[in-house]
């Protein structure tokens, strides 16, 4: 825990410039420095820096933010590591916090754990390279394998004697305790004795994305169909499953610099393509992917390409899992290797440029890899065929831009032989049923990135109440961090009944109206800027649009920069024709404020109504059902009064 001192003196010393400036070659325009943006592949600069506000802004791909931001952003740094990072790069000495007793416990329990883990690892290796037994059985498999003493060496291999307690014996002896032990399910205990988990097998450490060793994979040498292939980690304090993915540590520059992330089955096709050369590659470890797993591989690229080996029905169990590759908007490509070989073997079978020309050539779109898998199985049996319509149609659907989705339609109908209409229907249809339920789902409220946007596919009321209240949410925050310390006047009647002037700063006006109406935000960054404004308008003070730039919060800074900076970035230098448009906002800021304000109320009076429609219907006592109808009466009257006002604000 950093001291919140300390990243004060961080950001103040942080100068946006020199930060962006060690990764990217700014030029100065006007006011602004440009660049080429280091987060897309541009040949045009749209990239810029505004040293006055201490941000940047790509115009391109949209990304903006402060300085620690962009490093995180950059370097794919957690917060802390990239306010250390600045610390660093400015000297200045990080203090921490004291934690608390309890943070403190948890703390060293987890960097008990990776103590622990990390003296395992070097005990494995060691006794790979330096023991009799490690030489001649594991050392001696790992050659036969065709891994190099480089390649042993970069991913920690290592080896665990054939006896039950080596291991165990060395990590007491070093003052490790037992409960450690057994937390770390590298020793386990049976009858009170404590024994090694892994005996005889070889080990494959796993790396969290900083190089820590979190766990082993630890493969047996034998062919004893009774023992299992792999002994894995246990879950642990420090080792979870489903959010980590082997090699991604060794990988993670080469999948940004390829924009490419190759997908295989298990540890050692890792391997075996590292050592051909292919280095931007990972593995699922022999489960399906995870929705965590596919936002980590997010962070690196958009693209993933699965390496498969030649089974059918392996892919076909696949299917499903890969659709949800496909909703988090990235593309998916698949590989299928020839019967009876998977990427390690073929990597050992064939010279390095072999490889890469295999998988360069036999790299096929999900969708229409799908489709031609699927069209061999039905032969022209229609029932089977509308069936196999309905199956591409769920993948389609899946993916979020609408531009991609036309594309597949395209080339998917063509291979079906059947009408783009058809499709399109189909899909459209699983869109909507998917929005729906989704949309009633409280519980993912939150997560709605589901936004059908484009009319022309996805039609109906529903779907657009989604995107309009999260669209207006922010537009309202938007309006009160540009224009929070404006004022804004109203004529109305004072308590003797005489009409009178009232004057109010804007987000005074904004935050009264949304409390008073106890609106909250469904966009939980949305609400947390808004907090913000509402304590500061209870302690009297004024919060400018740099506090939010600068917000300790990252998600804060960046939503804030996101939604302002254009106006920010470009007000002061922008073509006349946009500095008018500016201007008029400004100018206009009431009608605006007001008619935005209006708009949110609305929405969320009709989702208030819905909701409550819902709610009618599920409803089976009578008495209760009249309680719902006034609640319905009393919202329709409250919002034919909001849509009278709103139309009076529009049409002034
Ligand atoms: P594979 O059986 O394909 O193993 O399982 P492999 O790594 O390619 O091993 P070799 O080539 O036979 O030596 C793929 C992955 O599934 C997980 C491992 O992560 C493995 O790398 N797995 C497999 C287990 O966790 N436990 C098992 O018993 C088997
Ligand atoms: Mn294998």
């Amino acid at each position: 825990m950093i001291k919140p001192d300390t990243i004060d003196k961080i950001f103040d010393a942080a100068r946006i410039e020199e930060v962006v400036g060690d990764f990217v070659t700014l030029k100065k325009r006007g006011v602004n420095m440009l660049g080429l943006c280091p987060f897309h592949n541009e040949k045009t600069p749209s990239f810029t820096v505004s040293p006055a506000k201490g941000i940047f802004k790509c115009f391109g791909c949209g990304k903006g933010g402060n300085a620690v931001n962009f490093i995180m952003e950059h370097e794919h740094f957690s917060y802390p590591e990239a306010l250390k990072y600045l610390a660093n790069k400015y000297s200045i000495e990080v203090e921490e916090e004291k934690p608390t007793v309890e943070q403190q416990e948890a703390m060293d329990e987890k960097e008990s754990l990776f103590n622990l883990t990390a003296f395992a690892q070097k005990h494995f290796e060691e006794t790979l390279h330096n023991t009799e037994e490690g030489k001649a059985i594991g050392m001696s498999y790992f050659k036969e394998r065709g891994f190099t003493t480089e390649t042993i060496k970069k991913f920690g291999l290592g080896y665990s004697l054939n006896t039950w307690d080596d291991f165990t014996m060395k990590a007491l002896k070093h003052g490790y305790k037992k409960d450690l032990l057994e937390k770390s399910s590298l020793v386990r205990t049976k009858d009170h004795e404590t024994y090694d988990a892994f005996r005889a097998r070889v080990t494959f450490p796993i790396h969290n994305l900083s190089g820590r060793v979190l766990g082993f994979g630890a493969r047996i040498l034998t062919q004893d169909k009774k023992k299992p292939k792999y002994i894995n980690t246990a879950e642990s304090e420090i080792y979870h499953k489903s959010k980590v993915l082997y090699g991604l540590y060794f990988a993670k520059s080469a999948i940004v610099k390829e924009d490419n992330c190759y997908l295989t089955e298990g540890y050692t096709d890792v391997i075996s393509l590292h050592q051909a050369g292919i280095e931007n590659v990972i593995a699922s470890s022999g489960t399906s992917l995870t929705i965590e797993q596919i936002k980590l591989i997010r962070r690196y690229t958009t693209n993933i390409t699965l390496l498969f080996d030649g089974d059918p029905a392996g892919i076909k169990a696949a299917f499903r899992g890969i659709d949800m590759i496909l909703e988090e908007g990235m593309n998916v490509r698949i590989v299928l290797f020839p019967d009876g070989e998977d990427p390690d073997s073929y990597a050992r079978n064939y010279r390095p440029a072999e490889v890469k020309e295999f998988i360069g050539k036999n790299a096929h779109d999900f969708i229409t890899f799908k489709t031609n898998l699927l069209l061999e199985e039905t032969q022209n049996d229609p029932i089977k065929k509308a069936a196999l319509i309905k199956e591409i149609a769920l993948s389609i659907s899946q993916i979020p831009e609408p531009i991609a989705r036309t594309l597949y339609v395209q080339k998917s109908s063509d291979m079906l032989e059947i009408d783009e209409k058809l499709l399109m229907a189909e899909i459209n249809k699983q869109r909507k049923e998917r929005f729906r339920k989704k949309a009633s789902d409280t519980s993912s409220r939150e997560e709605r990135r589901w936004e059908p946007e484009e009319t022309e596919i996805i039609t109906g009321k529903q779907l657009e109440k989604g995107i309009h209240i999260d669209n207006q949410e922010k537009e309202l925050i938007r309006l009160l961090l540009l224009y929070n310390d404006q004022e804004i006047t109203f004529t109305a009647e004072d308590e003797n009944g005489q009409m009178k002037e009232f004057s109010y700063r804007i987000d005074e006006y904004i935050v009264d109206e949304i409390v008073d109406d106890e609106i909250t935000f469904d966009n939980t960054i949305c609400q947390k800027i808004f907090d913000e404004f509402a304590r500061s308008r209870n302690e009297n003070q004024w919060l400018s649009v740099q506090h939010f730039f600068h917000h300790q919060e990252p998600a804060i800074s960046s939503l804030a920069i996101d939604l302002t900076s254009s106006q920010y970035l470009l007000s002061d230098q922008w073509e006349n024709k946009h500095r008018i448009y500016v201007k008029k906002e400004e100018d206009d800021t009431k009608k605006i404020v007001t008619e935005v304000l209006y708009a949110l109320k609305l929405k969320k009076l009709e989702k208030k109504i819905h909701e409550n429609k819902e709610l009618l219907q599920g409803e089976k006592d009578d008495e209760k059902i009249f309680v719902h109808l006034e609640n319905l009466r009393q919202l329709e009257s409250i919002k034919t009064l909001i849509a009278k006002e709103l139309s009076r604000i529009v049409t002034q």
